[in-house]
């Protein structure tokens, strides 16, 4: 390989915009200190790397044909083909199974069950098609000690304790495994970069290699990824856009429950949920996750139930209110599973349209077990539970609400009514206060009262 002076770029580790030249704040998404200087492969190295894909690309490299537009409708294209994972909730997050040669990315925080959940879902899948579990982490012994654990099945199923990309691609290439998991993506490195394993460049470089492996070949590639959502450390949401999907593990510290979110898929919807329980026996699905999500405290002040819709499913969701008043001149607006700005930009819709003040008040909202709700139904039920909390009062029994708050005081429909008032009326809810344009005519569903509104105050008045 001829060393020619590798050319750098700075990248983001928030978005994973690029830049040629360092700078403090990243003019895409406004985080400063986010950028790292990543080495782009220089042009030999790309045919000089191992395995069978970097030989493909040699073969062809001699003879180099001009590219040439083609009419789309002239293209064959194959119907994707779909594996169940054999885990339900993951199947219906992956959109109905996992499609041959895609690539997904699993992040969460350290600790909350990647491995767990990918190693049940390979050894399940490792009937079906061969499979190489490759672990950078984690020792062999560890993995099949955890395996044996669970009692999980482990024919087909081949494990590699490996973390040079290169190597990896090597013994794929022999083995020809259909699918690979790569646990983590931050301990695996590339040779052809000489940047230190963990950085920026080495992670996005060795993802990099392997989805293009996977393209060429076909093979399913699960890549797990310590981050949050809100990016973390090594910056893997640069490998965001190079992945065909990126799932999210969320779940309180504390709390047995984990909520496994598609945040981007392109063989699927995206924010569809999957929800599971760890317990001593690894991951189990929770195939009714509405009840998971209610307190189950008899009715309290402060305390409204919610029917959201994530993904496909709708969701019964307590959302939790505390009103308190505060010593602070400048009291405290706390939101956890709710966007915060949004929490702010409803107090002062209820000030000024419900004429229900707060401002010397600290308001503090929770959506109960963990989740987060990004959708704007729950405008209607945040207000409900913060004046419930403020007026010390419970909300009528069986209640369930949601609606989008304008900032003129409407109630705005939300998407799927119908669907949300059933999954209420299936779970025994008697009253629902929705938006006027996603009540039914008559006036009740399924044995389920629903009361339309149309502006915020009249709301207030039912509540
Ligand atoms: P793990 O899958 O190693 O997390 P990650 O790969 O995301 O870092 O999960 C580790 C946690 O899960 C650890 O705190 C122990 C817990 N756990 C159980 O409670 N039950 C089990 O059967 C297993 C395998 C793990
Ligand atoms: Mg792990």
């Amino acid at each position: 390989m001829s060393k020619s002076k590798a050319r750098t770029a700075y990248v983001c580790g928030e978005c994973g915009a690029e830049y040629s030249k360092w700078q403090g704040q990243c003019g895409e998404c406004g985080v400063w200190n986010t950028l790292s200087q990543v080495v782009l492969e220089p042009a030999a190295a790309t045919s000089a790397g191992a395995g069978q894909a970097a030989g493909r690309r040699a073969g062809w490299a001699g003879k180099v044909d001009p590219p040439k537009v083609t009419a789309l409708k002239d293209v064959g294209h194959t119907a994707e083909t779909r594996v169940s994972t054999g885990i339900g909730e993951l199947d219906r997050v992956l959109g109905g199974g996992l499609v041959e040669g895609a690539v997904v990315l699993v992040g969460g925080d350290p600790g909350i069950g990647k491995s767990t959940l990918l190693l049940q879902a390979v050894a399940s899948m490792a009937a079906q098609l061969p499979a190489l579990y490759v672990t950078g982490e984690e020792s062999l012994a560890q993995v099949a000690g955890r395996a044996l654990r669970l009692g999980l099945p482990l024919d087909g199923l081949q494990a590699l304790a490996e973390t040079g990309v290169e190597s990896i691609l090597q013994h794929a290439a022999k083995a020809g495994p259909r699918l690979i998991v790569a646990d983590s993506v931050q301990t695996l490195w590339t040779e052809s970069l000489t940047a230190a394993p963990g950085s920026v460049s080495q992670v996005r470089e060795s993802a990099a290699r392997l989805v293009r492996y996977a393209k060429e070949t076909g093979t399913a590639v699960f890549l797990v990824g310590h981050v949050t959502k809100e990016g973390g450390i090594a910056g893997p949401r640069v490998l965001e856009h190079m992945v065909d999907a990126v799932l999210y593990f969320e779940g309180e510290s504390g709390s047995r429950f984990r909520v496994l979110r598609a945040f981007k898929n392109r063989f699927g919807a995206v924010n569809e949920l999957g929800v599971f329980a760890m317990g001593d026996k690894g991951l189990k699905e929770v195939p009714n996750p509405s009840a998971i999500f209610l307190s189950g405290s008899a009715r309290q002040p402060g305390s409204c139930v919610m029917v959201t819709r994530e993904g496909t499913r709708p969701l019964l969701v307590e959302v939790q209110a505390l009103v308190d008043s505060s010593p602070l001149s400048n009291p405290r607006r706390v939101a956890v599973g709710l966007e915060q700005n949004r929490l702010a930009m409803l107090l002062a819709v209820l000030h000024r349209h419900g004429g229900v003040g707060v401002g010397d008040q600290d308001v503090f909202v929770n959506v109960v077990g963990g989740i987060r709700v990004q959708e704007t139904a729950a405008d209607l039920p945040v207000l409900l539970a913060v004046l419930s909390s403020l007026r010390d009062q419970p909300l009528a029994d069986k209640t369930v609400a949601f609606g989008e708050v304008g900032l003129s005081g409407e109630i705005r429909p939300v998407p799927n009514g119908e669907e949300r008032l059933r999954e209420a009326a299936t779970h025994g809810f008697l009253r629902a206060i929705v938006p006027k344009a996603n009540a039914p005519r008559s006036g009740s569903f399924k044995g389920l009262d629903v009361i339309a509104v149309e502006r915020l105050a009249q709301a207030l008045e039912h509540a």
